[in-house]
């Protein structure tokens, strides 16, 4: 560990961005004398519902960094106690989506997709389960039209850039507006194993600006990277590790002056 610090001292930027920077996640530990229940209510004045769903979360596993917990609050309560229509992109060991469960309710269409076969045997535990790649249109096709439209979308599957990116463009434009659409564990975007790396215009920050870009189109005459998507996007919001898409009516901005 002292030898990679020192070693980031001594070599110019420019040779660091080209080591595979993934990082050790293993040390980014809390305060052992706090909880985990501690630890978020103190760092982010959070002590909602979910924050009792998380620590309190049984049987299947799921594992999330801290400071996600009171982000999914901010984007997805407004869907609580509806017939929201969810989809999670990564179902894993099936924990998430016994979360999202009981956060949404009964009412709530919730289907989760995983490339991994073995997903298939938590099928109609808490939500759907359907098995596939996120970077199949195709399979996308069959799932959105099963679910009868998509109201919010998590992607927390592969993690890599191009299946993000894909997954965006196809899903995207199929959401219902006033949905939200968020993007996990983007920290991967630094990762050269995931696609990613520093300031790379490939990966998932890269795509984003591009389509932050294209929303200002008023104000600049370059070209367009994502002509349609831009006439559906009405805000972005990136935190660490995550990026959330409004889906929304965009119109040409107009001003006043008033009295
Ligand atoms: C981080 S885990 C999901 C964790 C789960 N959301 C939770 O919080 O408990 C990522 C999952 O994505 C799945 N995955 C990997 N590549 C995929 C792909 N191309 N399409 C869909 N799922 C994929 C993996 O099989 C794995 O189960």
């Amino acid at each position: 560990m002292k030898f990679k610090s020192a070693l980031s001292r001594l070599l110019p930027n420019s040779v660091l961005r080209w080591r595979d920077a993934s990082k050790d996640i293993g040390g980014m530990v809390f305060d052992a004398d706090s909880s985990i229940h501690e630890d978020i209510k103190s760092k982010y004045n959070f002590d909602e519902a979910l924050l009792e769903l998380f620590v309190g979360n049984e049987e299947r596993p799921v594992h999330k960094w801290h400071h996600y917990i009171p982000l999914y609050a901010q984007y997805f309560s407004r869907f609580r106690a509806s017939p929201v229509r969810f989809l999670e992109i990564g179902v894993f060991r099936g924990g998430s989506l016994q979360m999202w469960r009981k956060y949404f309710g009964e009412n709530a269409i919730i289907y989760g997709i995983d490339s991994d076969s073995e997903c298939a045997k938590l099928n109609g535990l808490s939500a759907q389960v359907r098995i596939g790649s996120q970077d199949d249109p195709e399979f996308l096709r069959q799932v959105v039209d099963e679910m009868g439209g998509i109201d919010v979308i998590l992607d927390d599957g592969s993690h890599q850039a191009k299946h993000q990116i894909k997954s965006f463009k196809y899903l995207f434009p199929r959401m219902n507006r006033g949905g939200v659409y968020m993007v996990e564990d983007l920290h991967t975007s630094f990762w050269r194993g995931y696609g990613g790396g520093y300031g790379r215009q490939s990966n998932f920050f890269g795509f984003s600006s591009d389509l932050i870009n294209d929303m200002h189109h008023w104000w600049h005459f370059n070209r367009l990277k994502h002509p349609t998507l831009k006439d559906m996007c009405s805000g972005v919001h990136i935190h660490d590790s995550i990026a959330v898409f409004d889906k929304g009516a965009v119109y040409e901005p107009t001003h006043s002056m008033v009295p």
